[in-house]
Order: C-alpha cells, then structure tokens, then sequence
C-alpha cells in the first residue's frame, strides 16, 4: 500500500466500484480510537460493530447494546479514521418496528458521529426502511443471513442457507435490499454455496463473514483476529495474533516487578 492510498479517503462510490474489480475489500470491527489509527491504514471499511456489546462491554449478546453506546464508540472512531470507509450499525430495537423511528435514530447515529455509511439487519420485510433511509440521504448496508440481532427468536446463532428454500429465501431478501437502495450486502453465517449464490445474484459489493470467498469483501471482529478472545472462537475466525497472550506475560512482567520493587526504578522517576 503506498502512502497516496493511505492518506486518501475511501468513497461510497469506491465501495461500490469493487463490484467490478478483482480486488476484495479489506474489512474489520473497530470500537475504539487507538485501534482505529492502527488498523485505518489497512482497511477499505470499518464498522463500528453492535459486537462492541460482547467484545468491549462484556454483555452476553448484542440486545443490550443502545442508540447512546453506538454513537459514543462511533464519534471515537470517526476522530482517528483517516482513510476506511466507516459504516456504523443500527442497534437492536432502534430500527426493526417502525420506519419512521428508524429514520430517527438513523439520523442520531449518522448526524452525531460523521460516519458515512449504516448497517442493519434485514430480510425483504425491512426493504422500505432501508428505501426511507436512502432516500435520506444516508447509505446502508444490509446485513443478512445470520443476524445476531435475532438470537434469541430464533433460539441461537444458526448457520444460515442449508436448504434450497432458504437460499432463496436469502437470494430474495439480498435483491430487495439492493432493489431499496443499499450499497452494499453483508453476508454472515451462511452456507458456503448459499453464500456464494447470493454474492453472484446482487449488483452491489457482498462482505462475507462465515460466508464464502466469493464475496467482494470479508469482514473479521478485529479482537478475534487478534487473539484478544479468549473464549468461544467461531469456526470462521482465523487468528493473526495471540494476544491476548502478549498481554498476559506483560502483565505478569509487571507485576513481578512492582512486587519485588524493581518498577519504577530511576529511569521512570522525576
Ligand atoms: O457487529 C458486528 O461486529 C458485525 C460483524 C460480525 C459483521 O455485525
């Protein structure tokens, strides 16, 4: 990556150009403004994920996490995101019921954090919302297949796209968010085949997570791919780190060191 690609922004209509290019989208999570300026260099979106409800909050899933959080982890984001592209998500129960209540809290979120694009769990049920939040003037993205959102209708989080009628049935809700106007369709926890039939089925750019490589993109929560979870790790995460490990032997290290009375020593004093 040389240093023009890093210090300009990426567009929407950059985004949406990957379509037609052989280069997949780089994609990640980020929460936090010193990740930002570590992984902004790197990456053509992030997303300011509701994952920040398990990863940075603790929480069991993300039904917990508000409208406020989203947008205080967003603005944090937005300060040190010089280059990606960042998409926010729509947080549970802020979009799903009525429209007109989606085009205010997508308003909140777009207008106090200055990202550029939102992200929502949708089948074709939810294609006017997205079409009263395009013609606002705000970009989204539909997420489909596995939604975590839905985890405790549906009982779980359950691999999507195993049955003929449900390829389909997902092939019907990416058209109708594309025919809505979403730039782009976010596909997670789907069939590698399904996966792969729905990328082909859309003129917009797919982003694949547990999805397929057939997607113009892939996305990763960026505390999995680094090794900072140290419990359940989804099938789909490939670890680029340990360090979660790192952290713990620098932890230990110090310590040992305050304990035996060898931190602070001259070097580290007034
Ligand atoms: O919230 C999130 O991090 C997401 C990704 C898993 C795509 O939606």
């Amino acid at each position: 990556m040389n240093k023009e690609n890093i210090l300009n922004k990426i567009t929407l209509t950059d985004i949406q150009n990957h379509k037609k290019s052989d280069a997949p989208l780089v994609c990640l999570t980020s929460y936090t403004a010193p990740m930002t300026k570590i992984i902004d260099p790197h990456c053509d979106i992030i997303l300011v994920g509701d994952s920040l409800g398990m990863v940075v909050y603790g929480m069991e899933n993300t039904l917990g996490v508000t409208l406020d959080m989203m947008i205080n982890h967003g603005k944090a984001v937005m300060r040190t995101a010089k280059h990606a592209f960042v998409v926010v998500d729509m947080p549970y129960g802020t979009y799903e019921n009525d429209p007109a209540i989606a085009l205010e809290s997508a308003k909140r979120l777009i207008g106090e954090t200055g990202g550029d694009a939102l992200k929502l769990e949708v089948n074709k049920a939810l294609a006017p919302t997205i079409e009263l939040l395009v013609n606002n003037d705000i970009p989204v993205q539909a997420h489909v297949g596995l939604c975590p959102q839905s985890v405790e209708k549906e009982g779980g989080y359950k691999v999507k796209g195993k049955t003929n009628q449900e390829i389909s049935s997902l092939i019907e809700d990416a058209l109708a968010c594309e025919k809505a106007g979403a730039f782009s369709v976010l596909i997670e926890g789907t069939k590698e085949t399904a996966s792969r039939e729905i990328a082909a089925a859309v003129n917009v750019p797919t982003v694949g997570i547990g999805a397929s490589p057939s997607c113009d993109g892939q996305i990763l929560v960026v505390d999995d791919m680094l090794g900072m979870i140290t419990d359940h790790t989804p099938k789909f995460v490939k670890k680029y780190a340990q360090l979660a490990d790192v952290i713990d032997n620098a932890v230990a290290g110090y310590a040992e060191d305050v304990r035996e009375r060898k931190f602070p020593n001259e070097k580290y004093v007034y």
